[in-house]
């Protein structure tokens, strides 16, 4: 073995620890695949490494799929054999790339405190890391104010952020231990609450919603200013989770342009 070789296989080590410490480190955020670093690139995420097997193809996959970021991958890319890259979690990606970002500091009473006039999501208990990242996903394209979660899932772990398509750079998304006090409406999505009226959902609500199986607890349908669901067919007992933050969220976000587009 020359002092080259050892020296570069040192180094692919180095890497392969450093990705998989950075799964269990609070303060980062490991991205897996194109589309994760994508948003993390067009939402400021703080990268502090990225590594891939071919960063000729991330260029071709920007010209097709994100052409503001084409001419990117070349400088940010380091380039690992493939062997080395499938070391670095237990499932990587087939678009060959994967980073590691910092996540953003963030003051949870601070977000709930904001004026603006968008509605935070409030996942009780959620049990599913990609139903988490799937609810953050469609906060980010409504443009919600922020995702807050008490599950026992880190809201950032990999999954979650694949789930998401790394779009947890593009609002505040927070594991809390409870949901802190505020001056923002507490509405409960809840299949048994009055059938919901787009016009009247508050814009700054707190938009809470329950667990996959159970649904929200007792302590928060009693604490919540109302119950609200979103009408289904006779016989259908539920939605699935992400699908009701999807549809809660575009009622508020159609009812806000349609008065917008009224006003103007
Ligand atoms: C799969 S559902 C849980 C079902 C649970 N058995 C129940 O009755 O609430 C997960 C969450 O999605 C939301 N959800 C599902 N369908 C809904 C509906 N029709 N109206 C309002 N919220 C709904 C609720 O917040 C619910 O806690």
């Amino acid at each position: 073995v020359t002092s080259s070789t050892a020296a570069a296989g040192a180094a692919s080590h180095r890497l392969v620890e450093r990705f998989r410490s950075a799964r269990r480190d609070q303060r980062l955020a490991v991205l897996e695949g194109f589309h994760a670093l994508k948003h993390a690139l067009r939402f400021g995420a703080e990268l502090e490494q990225v590594a891939g097997t071919d960063p000729a193809e991330l260029e071709r996959l920007a010209a097709a799929l994100a052409p503001d970021l084409a001419g990117r991958f070349d400088a940010l890319v380091e380039v690992v054999e493939a062997e080395t890259f499938a070391a670095f979690g237990p499932q990587v990606p087939r678009t060959g790339v994967m980073a590691i970002a910092r996540r953003p500091q963030l003051d949870v009473e601070a977000v709930l405190a904001r004026a603006e006039q968008r509605p935070i999501v409030y996942l009780e208990d959620t049990r599913n890391p990609f139903n988490i990242g799937a609810c953050i996903r469609v906060a980010a394209g409504a443009e919600a104010a922020a995702v807050l979660t008490t599950s026992m899932h880190d809201p950032w772990h990999p999954d979650a952020l694949r789930g998401a398509a790394g779009l947890h750079f593009a609002l505040p998304v927070a594991r809390v231990e409870q949901l802190p006090p505020s001056d923002r409406p507490l509405l409960a999505l809840a299949p048994e609450g009055e059938p919901l009226d787009p016009a009247r959902l508050p814009a700054r609500a707190v938009l809470a919603f329950g667990t996959e199986r159970d649904g929200l607890g007792d302590a928060l349908l009693e604490a919540a200013d109302a119950r609200i669901a979103l009408p289904m067919r006779a016989g259908v007992s539920s939605l699935n989770l992400a699908t009701s933050v999807a549809a809660a969220l575009y009622a508020w976000r159609l009812a806000a342009e349609a008065r917008a587009g009224a006003s103007s």
